[in-house]
């Protein structure tokens, strides 16, 4: 595997494929992201990583300094998964100045949900991945459905801007007990990590009485939020949505059977955690 910092090396190294299946990731690799390369691999070749930890979509008050960084074991996982070109800039090779020109996802999918508890998180992954797409020029990109409303603004993004990439959604990879897997789990202490898996079941609660025909939806998340008040967490959002857009549905919606997703983010002791499930 070649490991390569300098956009240009990365340019000189990739000219002429037309193939390419791309992976972008922060680092701290779990067999999450492993299953992403397997994805990649199977949509193209060759299979393109990057570890960059964006500045630009951490807040002031978030885990930008201490978010996990094991660059070495990372590079060995990705030897295995026979992934050929790992693009791993620094800020200086990404950002050599300040990124002043950005990418504004609109409001009514960037403000929300993650956006609301997460201002400028939206702008900063949507402008790290269109800069990364315009390093790497994969034909096709992979991203994880865990982060769901992620993959729905960078798909709306490829769009819109007629990017040459399709985008490719892997499907969450859960420890036996439930819980996605996600860097920010290794903060958990060995009790939180016990307790933990409470925001699956709770969503599949959620999906659960929505399945059976539950149609105030205010309700059922207003159940979960306190069961996970309950037990300990301070819980940002319960949220079912629409998954083509994210909006709240209508009781028209439910009674068309619009296809829904259930969202949540809370945090355990000082770890915010979040996933979501299809229903
Ligand atoms: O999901 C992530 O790890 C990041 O948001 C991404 C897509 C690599 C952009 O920094």
């Amino acid at each position: 595997m070649k490991i390569i910092s300098s956009i240009d090396e990365l340019r000189d190294q990739l000219s002429g494929q037309l193939r390419t299946a791309f992976v972008p990731t922060m680092g701290n690799l779990h067999e999450g992201h492993l299953s992403l390369m397997r994805l990649a691999r199977r949509h193209g070749d060759p299979v393109v990583a990057s570890i960059f930890v964006n500045r630009l979509q951490f807040g002031p008050n978030e885990d930008f300094d201490k978010y996990p960084r094991t660059f070495q074991a990372d590079i060995e996982k990705l030897e295995k998964e026979g992934v050929y070109v790992l693009f791993a800039p620094t800020e200086k090779d990404l950002y050599p100045e300040p990124q002043e020109y950005r990418v504004q996802p609109p409001n009514d999918l960037g403000d929300i949900l993650e956006g609301e508890f997460r201002p400028g998180f939206f702008n900063g992954v949507s402008t790290v991945v269109l800069k990364l797409f315009s390093c790497v020029q994969p034909r096709v990109a992979v991203f994880g459905k865990k982060d769901y409303q992620q993959l729905m603004i960078i798909r709306k993004m490829a769009k819109q801007f007629a990017l040459p990439t399709e985008i490719i959604a892997a499907e969450t990879w859960r420890a036996e007990d439930g819980l996605a897997l996600s860097s920010r789990n290794g903060y958990l202490s060995p009790t939180e990590r016990s307790k933990a898996p409470l925001l699956y079941q709770t969503l599949q609660q959620v999906a659960a009485q929505v399945r059976s025909g539950q149609t105030d939806l205010a309700a059922v998340e207003q159940e979960a939020l306190a069961q996970l008040a309950n037990a300990d967490w301070k819980p940002d959002y319960v949220a079912i949505r629409k998954r083509a857009n994210l909006q709240a549905p209508s009781a028209q919606d439910l009674a068309n059977g619009e296809a829904l997703v259930v969202l949540s983010a809370a945090k355990l002791g000082s770890t915010r955690l979040i996933d979501n499930l299809e229903i």
